[in-house]
């Protein structure tokens, strides 16, 4: 479990850091209309769409997000009746002095559809049990994956896979910014469906910095309805997968290796021999 210095570290960190830090990439104009590629259709949302960022730290993504769909709404450019968008860290300072920054922006559409709130997300919460149609992750989960002692973070990260897969909607998707290009514990996990993985060459944008070009990757996981809390989290621990296709023998390693990017190949790598040929 997360160390209370740990936490510690996090409100320290707000206190000092009073401006607005966006960490990995900016809400660019690029980067909203990929989230907005990756909404649900509307016949799939009954009433409004829900969307959760974890560990939103003090960035504005999911304000800039929210104002971004709501002007999409208004403007009839996409078919929603409303859009809700909490946006959560474990951290109270910088909860606080984002509601105290932000208060104004978010009355802008007339209703109560923006929040931040005091979420950890190594914690069961069941008021967001089965909830969100997307989880938006910029830099949470990367948070967990310095660790020295492995069994720690797989434990951790078996934590946290399961409150966002409890949290999400049946096909819900959760949405992961990060620098890196292969995360395991993504790959691994039976609670998706499947991961596809996008590279974006991003000019100036990383971390606010200038820069000539960084590269980060979004990974887009899909939730596995079929896969219960309870369930053996990773793949590496199970032992009834096929590991060699029955028709062409590729062991599954070899398989997985050749993970498409989008855009780049049809498709793209599934846990189960789906698309396989
Ligand atoms: C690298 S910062 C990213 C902040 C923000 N998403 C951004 O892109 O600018 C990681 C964030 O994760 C939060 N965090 C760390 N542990 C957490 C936990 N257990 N639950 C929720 N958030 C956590 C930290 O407070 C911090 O704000």
């Amino acid at each position: 479990m997360q160390k209370e210095k740990t936490l510690q570290f996090w409100d320290d960190f707000y206190e000092k850091e009073e401006q607005t830090k966006e960490w990995i990439v900016q809400p660019s104009q690029h980067i909203l209309n990929m989230i907005e590629e990756h909404l649900p259709s509307s016949s799939d949302v009954a009433d409004s769409l829900h969307i959760l960022e974890i560990g939103c730290g003090n960035s504005q993504f999911s304000l800039i997000l929210w104002e971004y769909l709501n002007n999409k709404i208004e403007c009839n450019e996409i078919d929603l009746e409303s859009v809700h968008v909490t946006a959560t860290d474990v951290s109270s300072v910088c909860i606080d002095s984002n509601l105290q920054r932000d208060s104004e922006r978010m009355k802008k559409f007339g209703q109560h559809s923006f929040h931040y709130k005091i979420l950890n997300v190594l914690q069961e919460n069941q008021s967001c049990q089965h909830k969100f149609h997307l989880v938006l992750d910029k830099g949470c989960l990367d948070t967990f994956l310095f660790r020295s002692g492995k069994n720690e973070e797989t434990s951790i990260l078996h934590t946290l896979l399961d409150n966002v897969h409890s949290w999400l909607k049946d096909d819900g998707k959760y949405i992961i910014f990060s620098p890196r290009q292969k995360i395991k514990a993504l790959r691994d996990y039976n609670g998706f469906a499947s991961v596809e993985k996008v590279k974006i060459a991003c000019t100036g944008d990383l971390d606010g910095k200038s820069s000539d070009e960084e590269t980060i990757y979004i990974h887009i996981c899909t939730k596995n309805k079929l896969y219960q809390i309870g369930d053996v989290p990773f793949r590496s621990n199970m032992n009834n997968v096929p590991d060699f296709c029955s028709s062409c023998k590729i062991s599954f390693h070899e398989f997985r290796k050749g993970e498409a990017m989008s855009g780049k190949r049809e498709t793209y790598w599934f846990r189960t021999w789906i698309n396989h040929t």
